[in-house]
């Protein structure tokens, strides 16, 4: 059995000028050397959650669990640790790209090298311009490079790779990945399914503060696809569908006629995709 690297119990955190409980009992644990993705709509407590793991928000009620330690309790040698990849990227915009980076290395013992991170991402030709002139995926590029300063044990990325362009996008994936197979853990957040299929070995979803399931994606996919198969076929000059039960298809006398008689364009097997997951299993309470 893996490492837990954490271990979060009952979490409870409400704003100090709301009246809801942004995050209302939540549990899970996370495992050293995972991709865990935390996955909801916009509101359901994601980055809420992932500031309260980072220690920005103390006045949670609960217990959070890292190492077996009790997280209030645990010294500052946590930052050391860790890499956080904020929602909103906050850089110092009168400074360049690489003074960005110097400052915020300075805060650890550990330090990466910055030019190696900067070039990882494409930014090295631009390390000498002020980040204020910096497009919107430059800025998103730097944020994860800034995670990676203190060559941390486990990042948190909260929707690293939103706005980015499908090219940058693989780039941070692929970093992602390599620091999964150097042993780190990752907790990420998104809606974005693609990232979640490419990258996560389990996930959570959360809805209105509340976790309604934690598995794999392929569990997930089995617990809520519909085992189905779906003909295209052409018939009277025109495209139409059928769709039948996986189980039982060898059997199943109307699908083995269609295929004899019509002429088939398609013929897909489905499994539910986890964007239409995703959208079962968060659909807010009062649609239900
Ligand atoms: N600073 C704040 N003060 C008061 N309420 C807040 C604050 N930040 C977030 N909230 C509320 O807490 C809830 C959870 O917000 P959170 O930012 O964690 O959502 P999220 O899942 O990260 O959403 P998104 O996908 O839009 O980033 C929302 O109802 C939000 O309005
Ligand atoms: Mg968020």
């Amino acid at each position: 059995m893996k490492n837990k690297v954490f271990e979060v119990k009952d979490l409870r955190f409400r704003y100090a000028k709301s009246n809801v409980e942004a995050v209302c009992g939540i549990s899970f644990d996370v495992y050293e050397g995972e991709i865990f993705g935390l996955l909801g709509p916009s509101g359901a407590g994601k980055s809420t959650t992932q500031k309260i793991m980072t220690k920005l928000f103390r006045d949670y009620q609960g217990e959070i669990l890292y190492y077996g330690k009790d997280l209030k309790t645990y010294s500052n040698a946590y930052y050391e640790d860790l890499g956080v990849g904020f929602e909103l990227p906050v850089h110092f915009s009168k400074l360049t790209g690489l003074e960005n980076m110097k400052f915020f290395s300075q805060l650890y013992k550990q330090r990466a090298n910055i030019e190696t991170l900067l070039d990882q991402v494409g930014l090295l030709e631009d390390k000498d311009r002020m980040v204020g002139e910096y497009s919107k995926g430059m800025k998103m590029r730097l944020n994860f490079v800034r995670a990676l300063l203190n060559n941390p044990k486990i990042l948190f990325l909260d929707e690293v790779t939103n706005g980015l362009d499908p090219k940058n996008a693989r780039i941070i994936k692929d970093l992602i990945r390599a620091f999964k197979a150097d042993g780190g853990t990752v907790f990420l957040t998104t809606h974005l399914m693609n990232d979640v299929e490419e990258l996560c070995d389990r996930v959570a979803f959360i809805r209105e503060g509340e976790i309604v399931e934690i598995a794999t994606p392929r569990a997930l996919k089995i617990k809520h696809g519909n085992r189905e198969v779906r003909v295209e076929y052409f018939s009277n000059g025109k495209t139409e569908e059928a769709v039948y039960d996986l189980d039982g298809i060898g059997e199943n006398e109307a699908f083995l006629k269609l295929i004899k008689d019509k002429e088939i364009e398609t013929i897909h097997s489905g499994e539910t995709s986890l964007d239409d997951i995703f959208i079962k299993v968060t659909k807010a309470k009062s649609d239900a």
